[in-house]
């Protein structure tokens, strides 16, 4: 018998397998393929104040070994995520779950964290200081040292639940970034969010995207991201949640031996809906063929 439980800020899980923002809807899209209470936990498609109808279409299309998207943030806004979505998930998940929030401005997020610090169903925020398309929130919040102490701190002031800071790959040193998250307050980090690229259709000669760049996911930037979590777990003292091209549980192991407390998985989920089942399932097995019988044994031992 293995133990697959881990904690984030006090919170046991009994898995580490998260699926990411953005990938897993609200819960509901994925309720029918299999019963979604196995997962550790699943972070919420992200949320701003405003309802948002995001980018132009294209938005996404196939990379070698992933995607790319810029979906421009597309969500309903937060009342909604609390009016509707949370009561509605109630039915299904016995879990509690995480927030992710987008915003424009620090009163953005401060507003989204004020209304989600009184919901019981939410075990962590998550701060989107990542999206990488360029008209979305978090731009320069997660490209500048000041901007990301000003918004942990303002948000840490407007809330007593663990606040976990996402960030952005796209800069040359993500560890001082994940320093002074952990400096103004942070509770945890997530990394990372997607890298930014672009396509050209080779028919018209232009970007495939509408927004010409977008975030590219997958297995591609597996290594990139099993990098940054090693430095930034090393850096740091809070717990770090590792994401970036996960697709199985050797990829979760992996993860967890660079420093990962949890794991979550991202766009596996397009591709194979049953994804986070498989890895959840295959896990035990895994630990047993590596000799792993405790899941917190292997914690940045890489
Ligand atoms: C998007 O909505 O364009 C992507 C969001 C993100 O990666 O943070």
């Amino acid at each position: 018998m293995v133990n697959t439980k881990v904690v984030l800020s006090g919170w046991q899980i009994d898995n580490p397998v998260i699926p990411a923002a953005g990938t897993f809807g609200y819960g509901i899209e994925f309720k029918d393929f299999y019963d979604i209470n196995i997962l550790g936990t699943f972070s919420l498609k992200g949320t701003t104040k405003d309802p948002r109808f995001g980018s132009p279409t294209p938005r996404i299309a196939d990379t070698s070994m992933g995607m790319i998207n810029s979906i421009g943030l597309q969500n309903p806004g937060i009342n909604v995520l609390i009016n509707e979505e949370l009561p509605q998930l109630k039915n299904f998940f016995r879990k509690k779950v995480i927030v992710n929030i987008s915003g424009f401005s620090i009163d953005e997020y401060v507003y989204c964290s004020k209304l989600i610090d009184k919901e019981e169903q939410v075990g962590i925020i998550e701060v989107n200081a990542s999206c990488p398309n360029l008209e979305c929130g978090g731009k320069p919040f997660g490209f500048e040292i000041e901007s990301i102490k000003e918004l942990t701190k303002a948000v840490k002031e407007v809330t007593i639940k663990p606040v976990y800071i996402k960030l952005n790959p796209n800069i040359t040193d993500i560890v001082s970034i994940a320093k002074a998250a952990e400096e103004s307050g942070a509770d945890g980090i997530t990394l990372i969010n997607a890298i930014t690229g672009m396509r050209i259709d080779l028919i018209t000669g232009k970007p495939v995207l509408a927004s010409i760049m977008g975030g590219v996911s997958g297995p591609a930037i597996f290594p990139i991201a099993l990098r940054m979590v090693y430095q930034v777990s090393r850096a740091v003292k809070i717990p770090v949640i590792g994401i970036g091209g996960v697709s199985t549980a050797e990829d979760v192991i992996e993860m967890m031996y660079a420093g990962a407390t949890a794991v979550q998985v991202g766009s596996a989920n397009l591709k194979n809906p049953y994804v986070c089942k498989e890895i959840i399932e295959n896990l035990p097995e895994v630990m047993d063929r590596y000799g792993i019988k405790d899941l917190n044994d292997i914690i940045g031992k890489a």
